[in-house]
């Protein structure tokens, strides 16, 4: 944990920006797999974390503005129950590590709640995203189920990207942390696998760097020969000469900071001409992004410069045509790039993407488009200093689009046909790293990770 302190002031600020009522943050419970003991690992809600710190199952708050008091609801583990868990520290001591003074039981909870909507005072909650959230909400404040989204509070779910949006400095420390082991499960990835092996077999060494190094996998590894599949996984597949590995994964550190890289490789060592031609052009786009980050700047712009520059080079291998900016105006390129050039990154590898996209990645001045593949950029707005993001653009030969589009002759203005059949197996190439917003432009954090076509082949050879 940080230090209470940092807890108590990202609180205090909460409190000032919502300005009345009640605040209900709930922390995530524990998750059967297939049968009640059998559990997923579990992860607890990044607001949770944010605001209290506290990693372990079954605790929720209630923050009462007017009253200016904070509550921790949870139910101690009996001698019983520690039979089988090991000691667990009373909720009480893990409470004062945080700056809470009060904690009540979980059935003290409904009375508290109760109590504030006979005042009519406002019960403010986010949407919820796991079922059991949801049947804890419809519960606390006898609601059906399908009107919990559209009763969370907005201007909650607005306070908490305002805070959230920006990273301080034990922040950018803590996912600089996680970028670093996801460099060394990068290059792990890139250094071990060889013709023969599974997919799953590099996969289960990267994670076990993630698990090694004190935390976990920030999101399941994307670790494929079919990289044109956007989240596809990892399979039994066997790696073979010819074949590029697209390895996307991340670690997230012991607090919980995610990490996110992506780096495509050559099973046999050597890029094709064709591969390294492909690679060369997204490798341009990444740098061509990068170079463009900077305070002010509408992070769709950035996406749409990335669009031309990969739309200049489908150009130059003949697979696209006719004007560059009216190409990517209609979309044309997102035959090749059907999403967006990246992401916000903190406590989630998507950062906040539960509190929804049009308040973390949009506000009014831009919004959310509905175009096929712009309308998967989850970050659209101005960037901001402090503000942690990837950039990750990426050049996809998805067989079955490609012959929906040709059958459909879909933007035929800008795209060669004739020539697709070339690039049916070409699969799929990504180059992703993590910027802080800083007030002069960028900075690229963790170690630095070969991305050049040559260097990937030098690792692969040595
Ligand atoms: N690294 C997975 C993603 O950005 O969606
Ligand atoms: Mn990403």
């Amino acid at each position: 944990m940080f230090n209470k302190h940092i807890y108590s002031q990202r609180r205090q600020r909460l409190k000032e920006t919502v300005n009345n009522g009640i605040i209900l943050l709930l922390g995530n419970e524990e998750s059967s797999m297939n049968y009640k003991d059998n559990l997923y690992p579990f992860r607890q809600d990044s607001t949770f974390l944010y605001f209290f710190g506290i990693d372990r199952p079954s605790v929720t708050a209630i923050i009462d503005i007017e009253n200016n008091s904070e509550i921790l609801f949870g139910d101690n583990l009996t001698t019983e129950q520690m039979v089988w868990t090991g000691f667990r520290e009373p909720l009480e001591s893990v409470a004062e590590k945080t700056g809470v003074t009060r904690v009540k039981r979980r059935n003290e909870m409904e009375a508290v709640l109760k109590n504030a909507q006979a005042q009519s005072r406002p019960v403010h909650f986010l949407p919820p995203y796991r079922p059991e959230q949801a049947n804890t909400l419809g519960a606390l404040l006898n609601t059906g189920l399908d009107a919990l989204q559209n009763m969370a509070s907005v201007s909650l779910i607005k306070a908490i990207v305002e805070q959230r949006s920006i990273k301080s400095g034990e922040e950018i420390e803590e996912i600089t942390k996680a970028v670093n082991t996801t460099v060394r499960m990068q290059l792990a990835a890139i250094t071990m696998a060889r013709e023969g092996m599974t997919e799953a077999e590099v996969a289960g060494n990267i994670h076990s760097i993630a698990i090694a190094e004190g935390g976990n996998l920030s999101f399941p590894s994307i670790l494929t020969i079919n990289g044109q599949i956007l989240h596809i996984g990892y399979s039994q597949a066997k790696l073979r000469n010819g074949d590029l590995v697209l390895c996307d994964c991340g670690a997230e550190t012991a607090m919980r900071y995610a990490g996110d890289l992506t780096r495509t490789f050559p099973v046999s060592g050597s890029f094709t001409s064709m591969q390294n031609e492909i690679y060369d052009i997204v490798l341009e786009a990444h740098q061509a992004a990068v170079s463009m980050l900077k305070t002010g700047i509408w992070y769709r712009d950035v996406h749409l410069f990335a669009c031309e520059k990969l739309t200049e080079g489908l150009k130059q291998l003949g697979l696209m045509k006719g004007d560059v900016k009216e190409a990517v105006d209609q979309g044309a390129h997102a035959l090749f790039f059907p999403c967006g050039l990246g992401h916000m990154l903190g406590l989630d590898t998507h950062d906040m993407e539960n509190l929804g996209e049009k308040y973390v990645g949009y506000n009014d001045e831009v919004v959310q488009s509905t175009q096929f593949g712009l309308k998967s950029l989850r970050l659209g707005r101005a960037l901001e200093e402090g503000f942690v993001i990837t950039v990750e653009p990426g050049l996809y030969f998805n067989a079955q689009l490609m012959e929906e589009w040709a059958a459909a002759k879909k933007c035929h203005d800008f795209i060669n046909y004739e020539k697709l059949g070339l690039y049916k197996n070409a699969g799929g190439i990504r180059i992703e790293e993590d910027f802080l917003i800083t007030k002069s432009g960028s900075l690229l954090l963790g170690n630095p990770l070969p991305k050049k076509a040559r260097e990937i082949e030098t690792l692969r050879v040595a």
